[in-house]
């Protein structure tokens, strides 16, 4: 079963609790919540207190992406918030395995992500921890990229040791119609997506149509 995590990088900012729920009414599995600091990735975006906002809001899943560096001290105040999930990023992470083992001590699903640059091999060593390995489809820092094709491969290599564990495979980063079959035929569970969402006129049609995508 494909989930669908909007995205709400895409949302109007200025109306992001109405966005929130519009999306939970149109579908979406899980929001997905991109936490950005200007060091990792050069834009900012919004934290925990933007995030603890919105949480009454929706009873979905809030997945949150924590594009920041050395995310470990910031960890118990996205718990608080209301998340469900945290992605931290393998390159932000100098102590990587103690990070993860921060994260499973808040709670929350521990979730680790790669950017496109990053092997697979990175993640080998922490796999025991994870619940969610998260592929960047595109650098992170923005919404609207194309997808870089290379990590659809990635996403086929992770697969079957991700599927042996339990692991979930989420990709972000240019999901749209056109890139999404590709992305679950390489072994994609989650589909993260954004403009594909807010930038259409009627979510609710947008959602059910990228989940639809998954090739028979
Ligand atoms: C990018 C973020 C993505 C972003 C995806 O750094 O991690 O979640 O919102 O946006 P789209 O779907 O527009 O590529
Ligand atoms: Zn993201």
């Amino acid at each position: 079963m494909t989930i669908i995590a909007a995205s709400i990088l895409a949302a109007d900012f200025a109306r992001l609790g109405a966005e929130v729920e519009a999306v939970d009414r149109a579908g979406a599995d899980w929001i997905h919540l991109d936490v950005m600091d200007g060091h990792f990735v050069p834009n900012h975006s919004f934290g925990a207190a933007v995030i603890r906002s919105l949480r009454d809001r929706t009873a979905r899943p809030f997945d949150c992406h924590l594009m920041i560096e050395e995310p470990g001290p910031w960890l118990a105040a996205f718990a608080d918030a209301g998340c469900q999930g945290a992605t931290v990023h393998v390159e932000a992470c100098r102590h990587l395995d103690r990070v993860l083992q921060q994260v499973r001590e808040t709670g929350m699903r521990v979730g680790v992500a790669l950017n496109p640059a990053t092997p697979v091999a990175a993640v080998e060593e922490v796999l025991d921890h994870l619940d969610l390995l998260l592929v960047m489809t595109v650098n992170p820092g923005f919404g609207g990229q194309s997808l870089i094709p290379s990590t659809l491969r990635k996403v086929r290599r992770l697969a079957p040791v991700a599927r042996e564990r339990g692991i979930a495979i989420a990709v972000d980063g240019g999901i749209t119609l056109a890139t999404a079959p590709d992305a679950l035929d390489a072994g994609a569970d989650v589909l993260v997506a954004g403009s594909a969402i807010f930038g259409a006129e009627d979510y609710a049609p947008a959602i059910r149509s990228l989940r639809a995508q998954a090739r028979a």
